[in-house]
């Protein structure tokens, strides 16, 4: 058996990422390493927890000696642990700091110690900042501008100091927006779906002309296979859909896929530091033979009709903690717009629970 530590493997890209690899790999054994922060959750491997090669271990990426032990006990380690959303790093970046950056430490220092063959650190395009014309290199310079993006490009660069210092197997990806099933609901896409599907207003942040690279998590979960196997160590890997669509764009097919109409879109107050752009040069990805297997729009489709087909898995996440959440994040910008919403359970100073 092969046996992978994939930390953060209860949220989004992790818990596709052990279903694919499960799948795909029949001599792999894999333990999820996760917190369990509101953006982890065990039903998102639900249909794992009864397969003999899966196992689960409740706990921190940034717990030295628990980090030390499971390595101990595997041979590669893929790091998907993180504080993943821009717009709750600006609200708070503590939590940022201490899993996406002491995590990454954790994780060398005990990669130090044991006989890794491979360790992944998945890391983000959004290290390089906005790009507004061209593709980013992986030989590019780093410009975080938010405190999401500056706690990952930390991550990564004690990874890299670990390979220039120790020579250990590390190997960084950087990857675009993914989308597809089990996208916690604060993300752009699977927001506007849910609000969509509920005729609530999708708040787009400023003039929705911003441009991201689009990526179907299973293609972003294929790369991450590849690079393990086949990527050298030390090196940088960026891993993009070519999927490049303004948020308007993104929106106005999310809302043609359901049948609602675009006036559910109310412009909001913009996101500060909002990066305009991103977008990378994946060439060095697919020399290794790497390319993606999913049409964005027929991936949107289905990503759609998941949500249509999941709502025992989103609706009871949109209550309690996301209430709060929501409110703190969209209660003032929503606010100014209640003339043209009236009765728009958004606006205003409450929001009733049970009803995002
Ligand atoms: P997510 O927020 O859905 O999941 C993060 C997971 O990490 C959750 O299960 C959470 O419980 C867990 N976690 C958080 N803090 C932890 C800690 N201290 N110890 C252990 N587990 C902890 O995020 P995601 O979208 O699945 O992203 C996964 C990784 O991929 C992140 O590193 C992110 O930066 C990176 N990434 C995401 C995207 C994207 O578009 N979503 C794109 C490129 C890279
Ligand atoms: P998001 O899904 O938060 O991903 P990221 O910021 O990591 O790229 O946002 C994607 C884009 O959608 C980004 O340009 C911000 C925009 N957006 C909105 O317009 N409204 C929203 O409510 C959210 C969450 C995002």
């Amino acid at each position: 058996m092969y046996r992978v530590l994939v930390t953060g493997g209860a949220g989004f890209i992790g818990s596709n990422f052990v279903r694919y690899a499960l799948r795909r790999h029949e001599d792999w054994a894999v333990t999820v390493l996760d917190k369990l922060t509101y953006a982890g959750r065990r039903e998102n491997l639900a249909d794992l927890e009864s397969n003999p090669r899966f196992s689960f271990v409740h706990g921190d990426v940034a717990d030295l000696d628990l980090v030390d032990r499971l390595a101990g006990e595997v041979d590669a380690a893929i790091n998907f642990a993180a504080e993943t959303h821009v717009d709750r790093s600006l609200l708070d970046a503590g939590d940022f700091i201490n899993t996406d950056v002491y995590g990454a430490y954790a994780l060398m220092e005990a990669a130090k110690r044991r006989p890794l063959h491979r360790v992944v650190q998945v890391s983000t395009d959004e290290v390089y900042g906005s790009v507004e014309s061209g593709h980013s290199l992986e030989t590019d310079r780093l410009n975080p501008r938010n405190p999401y993006s500056a706690s990952k490009a930390g991550g990564e660069l004690m990874v890299q100091a670990y390979y220039q210092s120790f020579k250990l197997p590390v190997i960084v990806t950087r990857g675009s927006n993914n989308f597809g099933p089990y996208h916690y609901p604060e993300k752009v896409i699977p927001l506007f779906i849910t609000n969509a599907i509920d005729d609530l207003p999708l708040p787009m942040y400023g003039d929705g002309l911003q441009i991201r690279d689009w990526i179907y998590v299973l293609d972003h979960c294929s790369a991450i296979d590849l690079i393990l196997e086949k990527g050298t160590p030390g090196e940088i890997y960026n891993i993009g859909g070519g999927n490049e669509r303004t948020n308007r764009e993104l929106t106005n097919l999310i809302l043609k896929i359901l049948g609602k109409p675009e006036s559910l879109i109310q412009t909001v107050e913009d996101r500060p530091g909002h990066d305009r752009r991103y977008s990378v040069d994946t060439t060095k990805l697919r020399s290794l033979g790497w390319q993606p297997s999913h049409r964005f729009e027929d991936a949107l489709a289905d990503t759609v009709k998941w949500y249509q087909e999941n709502e025992w898995w989103w609706r009871p996440i949109k209550s309690g903690e996301y209430t709060e959440y929501y409110q703190r994040q969209y209660g003032e910008r929503l606010k100014g717009i209640t003339a043209s919403h009236p009765g728009d359970p958004y606006s205003g100073q409450t929001i009733r629970r049970g009803r995002l």
